[in-house]
């Protein structure tokens, strides 16, 4: 982890190798004209030659030595001062993290002057702390992001990676409500970047058995109670659907419980449901091989599941929450499901299964199941589930298909605070209709020439979800990128569990 602190300091005078200062479309005012002045006019010649103009992620970077405390100073643009939000924030905040890591500096400082910052919406709720502190550490600590755990170290040359990063409050009054700022944000991107850590691990590490001790480890340390169901017990409990999945490979599967008790002990919980596909080969219906290795990131909604509950307890949050995770490997070994066999889920309905690549609805479907036990006051599930969805909305947004339109309100308000987007796609009655089978009681695929597989998908989901508040999140386009974001590095994002959290902390109370 990067160290970090807040400090009341003369900005001007701060020791530090790098100083970031933030900007807004318009000409230098408050600090940044004394830092103009400072410099001979350097940014404001930048400004006339249209090399630096407060644009969005736009840098300016200048060494200082002599002048500043700092050896160099990064000014990263905001845009118009109008739009600026806590989302603009972290972006900035992550493209100024990582410009002064590839310049090889550890210690960098944030200086966020009121008068240049713009007026970002109030904090909804104070314990959060200071609301523009936090988005400054998030976007910092998850830009910043890597794993490089197989990686080895060059003595030589070694990775060059920030060390410290400092907030410098503009007086000592504001020192305690940025740091409360920095403490949450510090232990929501724990729980992100732990999320991202279970993605990126290759499927040879991280087995379903993997993921049970992951979240048993996290669950000791947060004082959360975790249960796993071994394959005897899903025999048990009939969950046909999940363990036919599970039959094509040699790894056992496991589902993991967790829950949080941070409300009433009465309080219906809310119940978050993760797809936990270790690693997706497509089974008998077998994928083509190029791109095959992303479908390590198959057990996404499972991490963030994992990650989520990590988060709610160090947050203590005041709500309860279980998470479940269905985990296992989508494999054709030699007894795997093949096209045209017929499951029966934990609720007695029958599943003729048409494409053994469609995996991720058939254990999901025993997990919701399993979630109703809970009487949840709502049920979400997130999957990486059909790359359909990428189609339909790219790398952008998650799609939300569910029977509860309030709860989709209000994630999708969740969604546009934190910048993990959702967009709702139409459960519409035909394509529930599209998911019956001739001879069993539904098809893992819709009927030919229905299309909007990414509803679809959901439409099998919901004859297992009871009456309860659902809404299923398909994350096959968010979950991991190729194209990186100020903030979310290559790879794996933890999409999901930011959202949640806004969502869980806007319940409290
Ligand atoms: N895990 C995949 C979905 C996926 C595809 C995620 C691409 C990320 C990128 C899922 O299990 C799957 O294979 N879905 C099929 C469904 C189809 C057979 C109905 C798909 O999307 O092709
Ligand atoms: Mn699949
Ligand atoms: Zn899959």
């Amino acid at each position: 982890m990067i160290k970090t602190s807040v400090k009341a300091y003369d900005v001007l005078k701060h020791k530090t190798d790098c100083l970031i200062l933030f900007s807004p479309e318009n000409k230098p005012a408050g600090l940044l004209k004394q830092i103009d002045s400072l410099l001979n006019g350097a940014l404001t010649a930048a400004f006339k030659a249209k090399r630096f103009e407060g644009k969005l992620n736009q840098t300016f970077q200048q060494s200082v030595r002599g002048l500043m405390g700092a050896d160099s100073i990064i000014v990263v643009g905001l845009g118009k001062s109008k739009d600026i939000k806590e989302e603009q924030i972290r972006q900035a905040a992550g493209t100024a993290a990582k410009s002064a890591e590839s310049s090889r500096y550890q210690k960098m400082a944030f200086s966020l002057d009121s008068r240049d910052a713009g007026k970002p919406g109030k904090a909804k709720n104070s314990k959060s702390g200071h609301p523009v502190a936090g988005a400054i550490m998030e976007g910092a600590q998850l830009g910043l992001y890597h794993f490089d755990q197989y990686k080895s170290i060059d003595q030589d040359d070694p990775l060059s990676r920030i060390k410290e990063i400092t907030l410098l409050a503009p007086g000592k009054p504001q020192v305690r409500a940025y740091q409360k700022g920095v403490d949450q944000a510090g232990k929501l991107c724990e729980a992100v970047i732990a999320t991202r850590d279970l993605m990126h691990h290759p499927s040879n590490t991280a087995t379903p058995t993997f993921l049970a001790k992951a979240a048993q480890s996290m669950a000791r340390q947060h004082k959360i109670t975790c249960k796993i169901l071994e394959k005897k017990d899903m025999q048990k409990l009939k969950m046909g659907s999940l363990l036919g999945v599970a039959k094509g490979s040699h790894e056992p599967p496991k589902f993991i419980v967790l829950e949080y008790k941070g409300g009433k002990a009465k309080d219906p919980p809310v119940v978050i449901v993760g797809k936990g596909v270790t690693f997706d080969t497509g089974g008998i219906s077998l994928k083509p091989g190029a791109g095959m290795d992303e479908m390590k990131f198959d057990m996404s909604g499972g991490a963030v599941t994992i990650g989520t509950l990590q988060a709610a307890a160090s947050l203590k949050l005041k709500v309860n929450v279980v998470g479940i995770v269905p985990a296992t490997e989508n494999m054709p070994g030699g007894s795997a499901i093949k096209p045209g066999d017929i499951l029966t889920a934990s609720n007695g309905k029958t599943i003729e299964v048409l494409n053994t690549d469609a995996e991720g609805r058939l254990i999901l479907a025993d997990a919701l199941v399993y979630a109703q036990r809970y009487k949840p006051r709502a049920l979400i599930d997130l999957a990486t589930l059909t790359g359909a969805v990428i189609m339909a909305l790219g790398h952008q947004a998650a799609a939300a298909v569910g029977t509860d339109s309030k709860l989709i309100k209000k994630l999708s308000e969740s969604g546009d605070t934190t910048g993990e987007r959702l967009w709702e796609l139409p459960l519409y009655e035909e394509f529930e209709k599209a998911t019956k089978s001739d001879i069993a009681d539904l098809k893992n695929i819709a009927s030919k020439g229905v299309g909007a597989g990414t509803i679809t998908g959901a439409a099998f989901l919901k004859p297992f979800t009871g009456d309860y508040p659902w809404v299923h999140l398909d994350i096959a386009g968010t979950a991991w990128t190729s194209n990186e974001k100020p903030y979310v590095p290559k790879g794996g994002s933890g999409y999901g569990v930011r959202l949640l959290i806004d969502y869980l902390k806007n319940l409290q109370s």
